[in-house]
């Protein structure tokens, strides 16, 4: 099984990944070792920068008892043109599950289709579903579930929007998106939402979205690959930012969440990152386990005994 985006999961799983990640952080600050992936190597071969994806993984397939190997297209022969197809028959033969992170969602759905063993997404253009896991796990820590609350999304459509719809529709969450014009969401991803019980609404302005919010989430302007359209979006994102203005709006518990980097300054101000409501550090840290959540039931099937 791979899991290139929350689909590949469904519904049964993505609550059982919430619930274990959970478990999993509880038995890891209580100091229980738990050592299922003894033996066991994850690739993490990445194309894009990142700080928390990569850690998370290494320290999680540590703490597991496993290995890791980082590589970048660049330390490889696929820099050189060697094809992807033949890359993931081959390192499907050395390694246990990949990790990978690129750019277009068609480069990770080749090399899946190719790989003999579980391909995880570690981010693209248009999902980063390893993170929405973590940040729905951080919601249902702090407010105790997630069905029934306002949780507003503010800002670019971007991978971490699309992977938030795709989970509203399978726990059926209630999710407000206020984004600019030009930077709407997977329109496809929206109408499966839909179906599958969420309740999407697209407010006209931050203000409306983030009035009685429960959760405010927002990422930067400008994504990984992005950066061409730097001033384009300067513009569009103006009024898009989290700042203390905005909150003021919300419910008076509302979480913030970011899944970092944060531009501070732009999507967010100092002031929410570093008050009261931002959840943003937890948010980080439950990265780890629910990596940890992840290499379990995709390297094991789950709890071992
Ligand atoms: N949130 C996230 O994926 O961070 P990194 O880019 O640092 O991995
Ligand atoms: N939307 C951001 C997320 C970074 C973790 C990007 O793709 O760059």
């Amino acid at each position: 099984m791979h899991l290139l985006t929350l689909h590949d999961l469904g519904k049964e799983a993505v609550a059982e990944l919430i619930d274990r990640a959970i478990e999993l952080k509880k038995r890891h600050k209580r100091g229980i070792p738990y050592r299922p992936l003894v033996g066991k190597t994850l690739l993490l071969f990445f194309e894009k920068p990142s700080t928390r994806t990569r850690i998370s993984f290494e320290v999680a397939m540590s703490q597991l008892g496993g290995s890791t190997i980082f590589v970048t297209s660049q330390d490889t022969q696929l820099g050189r043109g060697e094809p992807i197809k033949d890359t993931a028959r081959v390192v499907s033969r050395y390694v246990d599950s990949v990790v990978i992170r690129t750019h277009e969602h068609e480069r990770i759905e080749e090399f899946a289709r190719h790989s003999t063993v579980p391909v995880i997404n570690g981010l693209t253009r248009t999902h980063h579903p390893c993170q929405v896991l973590a940040d729905v796990m951080t919601i249902v820590e702090k407010k105790g579930a997630c069905r029934g609350l306002k949780i507003v999304w503010i800002g670019d459509g971007n991978n971490m929007a699309n992977s938030w719809i795709e989970i509203a529709g399978l726990l059926k969450l209630r999710l407000t998106l206020a984004c600019p014009a030009d930077f709407m969401p997977r329109k496809e991803l929206v109408e499966a939402a839909l179906k599958g019980g969420a309740e999407i609404e697209f407010a006209p302005t931050p203000q409306d979205a983030a009035k009685d919010a429960d959760v405010i989430n927002t990422d930067v302007w400008t994504s990984m690959g992005d950066e061409e359209e730097r001033e384009k979006r300067e513009e569009a994102f103006k009024g898009y930012q989290i700042n203390e203005a905005l909150l003021g709006l919300a419910g008076p518990e509302c979480i913030v969440m970011h899944c970092l980097p944060a531009h501070r300054g732009e999507e967010i101000t100092d002031g929410i990152m570093d008050g009261s409501h931002s959840v943003v550090w937890d948010e980080a840290e439950n990265r780890l386990h629910m990596q940890k959540a992840i290499l379990e039931r995709l390297l094991t099937g789950g709890e071992q005994r």
